[in-house]
């Protein structure tokens, strides 16, 4: 009989910021008064500083860590687009433990080399990310490996959680956080480690179009698929929301909003042109959504998860000219 483990709290958010303490990066945040967003005060956390570049590594460290003696001599298994797959592969490095990642053979080279460059064995799979999770499944059966989820899991979420402590211990008075939600272990990271600051910040979740399911699973007051899986943001590319984090963020979230593949690219060839910093497609959503939106937050003091920066050069060049085009023609 599988038991379903007890939701993880702020202090476990606080646990894993100690856990974390000298492991992970305190990664810089940029201010930026308009050249990104006109009309809006933004603080870019720019979490592709992270170690293995994006926020994932915090959730996958805090997991191995607390991982007992006998798991951590059998060793772990991720199923992941890729960011998940580097956090886990590095975490386990760290603690000499043995891993394997499960990755669609589609999925960003960056991240292919990166997982593959620090040990871990790669097992490739063709198919969906529902394949990806039922190869993980056989793996942990067959081979007794422990399943490290890549966010649906209370030591997953409380380390994610540390990204959203750290943010507002740099930057007063925020009037809302924008994050980017796939499975949701950033977005219930967030909301845990947001119920511990006096002052209320709007949490306001953002979701890829072409993978959406939260703003509707929250309507429906229960979990709902998302009715297609296509998106450039692989790390969003998921079709269903954790079970735990849906717990958590129906409570914590005021808002969702939605970003479009085009929308993500030209935030991505903003990034680049105004701050030379470099946006993976699910990183730039949040800070597409909040273009997008902004005139609902102008004036407003907005912190925005840019998750990850493990972007493809040719996806670079794709927004880049994109941009380029757009400017010349209009
Ligand atoms: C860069 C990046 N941002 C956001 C996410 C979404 O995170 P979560 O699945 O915890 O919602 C991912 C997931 O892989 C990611 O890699």
């Amino acid at each position: 009989m599988t038991t379903t483990p007890p939701l993880p709290s702020h202090a476990d958010v606080q646990d894993a910021a100690r856990r974390l303490h000298g492991v992970a990066r305190v990664t810089p945040v940029v201010r930026d008064d308009g050249a990104l967003v006109p009309g809006v005060i933004v603080f870019l956390k720019c979490e592709g500083l992270q170690r293995t570049g994006a926020f994932k590594f915090r959730g996958m460290y805090n997991r191995v860590a607390t991982l007992d003696e006998d798991l951590r001599r059998r060793g772990v298994v991720t199923a992941s687009a890729g960011n998940a797959g580097a956090g886990t592969a590095l975490a386990a490095r760290l603690h000499g433990v043995p891993c394997v990642v499960v990755m669609l053979q589609n999925a960003v080279p960056r991240k292919i080399e990166m997982v593959r460059a620090l040990g871990a064995e790669i097992m490739f799979v063709d198919g969906t990310a529902k394949e990806l999770f039922a190869q993980a499944d056989r793996l942990v059966a067959e081979r007794g490996l422990a399943h490290v989820h890549p966010c649906d899991d209370p030591a997953v979420i409380a380390g994610q959680g540390t990204v959203c402590l750290e943010l507002v211990e740099q930057v007063d008075h925020l009037d809302a956080i924008l994050a980017p939600t796939g499975g949701g272990g950033m977005l219930a990271g967030c909301a845990l480690a947001l119920e511990g600051t006096p002052r209320s910040i709007r949490l306001i979740g953002v979701e890829a179009q072409g993978a959406a399911k939260l703003a509707a699973s929250l309507k429906a007051g229960q979990r709902v698929e998302a009715s297609n899986v296509e998106t450039i943001a692989d790390g969003l590319a998921i079709g269903w929301y954790g079970e735990m984090n849906f717990e958590i963020v129906r409570h914590h979230v005021s808002d969702v909003l939605s970003v479009s593949d085009d929308e993500i690219l030209r935030t991505i060839a903003d990034a680049w042109t105004h701050l030379r910093l470099p946006l993976e497609p699910a990183g730039a959503a949040a800070l597409a959504a909040l273009h997008k939106h902004r005139d609902a937050f102008a004036g407003l003091r907005i912190g925005v998860m840019l998750s990850g920066g493990n972007v493809d050069l040719d996806l670079l060049r794709l927004a880049l000219q994109r941009q380029s085009t757009a400017a010349s023609t209009a």
